[in-house]
């Protein structure tokens, strides 16, 4: 694992972004996704500008997401599906050669979890997975307990997940499954970079990056990829 610590959310952000764009110069029709959530906001305007900017061509690039709330689609609030869309993809002036954000209010939820396997197995593997490390240790909704071999795969949320994830709902929504990338396509991308800031963070990273790999740790199996970079702020670092 490389191991970047930033001083800041905003050098996090920046540094996260120069990663995916050195990935793309090599793989210039490559895959990538970007994790929804709090981490990677900044990460994502910062690409969408260099988007913008003309420095980073992802014109024959395709985007996937990686997860999303069982029960919601891309026009609810605190959605994966409006992050990707508000945050990410409407804020390109050039846009993707293609896209797929998951539908988690698909009526054939099972149908939607084979389209994502579809897309990745078309377009990917994945060139570049920005992730961010949930307070259980999940990467997308691999939550703790995984099988390291998933595919995209429908799961129950952890009671720390449902309990943490409340700050995108409030009392509006209570999400009990999520579905999501699993691990096996995580590791088969080319390049993950984990993203994490906070001092709320610093634990639970310290046990992903040097703790044992388990299945109870999801983001402990980064370790085992061959070009992962952990990208952190100095609180969220302090455990490493
Ligand atoms: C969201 C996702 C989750 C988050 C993780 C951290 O798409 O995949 O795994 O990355 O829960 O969330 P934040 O960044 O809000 O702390």
């Amino acid at each position: 694992m490389n191991i970047i610590v930033c001083r800041d959310y905003e050098e996090m952000s920046r540094k996260a972004v120069e990663l995916v764009a050195e990935s793309l110069r090599e793989t210039p029709e490559g895959l990538v996704s970007f994790a929804g959530g709090d981490t990677p906001l900044g990460t994502v305007h910062t690409f969408a500008e260099q988007v913008n900017a003309g420095a980073i061509d992802i014109s024959r690039a395709h985007y996937v997401s990686l997860d999303e709330w069982v029960g919601l689609s891309d026009t609810d609030e605190g959605s994966c599906g409006l992050f990707n869309r508000v945050e990410l993809l409407g804020r390109l002036e050039k846009p993707f050669a293609g896209v797929h954000v998951i539908n988690g209010a698909a009526a054939d939820i099972e149908a939607e979890r084979q389209a994502l396997n579809d897309y990745i197995a078309k377009y990917g593997p994945l060139t570049a997975s920005v992730l961010g490390i949930g307070m259980n240790g999940h990467l997308g909704f691999n939550e703790d307990g995984i099988d390291f071999e998933s595919d995209a795969h429908i799961t129950p949320l952890s009671d720390v997940t449902k309990r943490v994830m409340c700050k995108y709902f409030g009392e509006k929504f209570h999400p009990e499954y999520g579905i999501s990338q699993g691990i096996r396509q995580i590791m088969a991308a080319k390049r993950v970079i984990l993203i994490a800031n906070g001092a709320h963070k610093a634990e639970i990273l310290s046990r992903a990056v040097r703790g044992e790999v388990t299945n109870s740790v999801p983001a402990s199996i980064l370790q085992r990829h061959p070009d992962c970079y952990v990208v952190a702020d100095t609180a969220a670092a302090a455990g490493l």
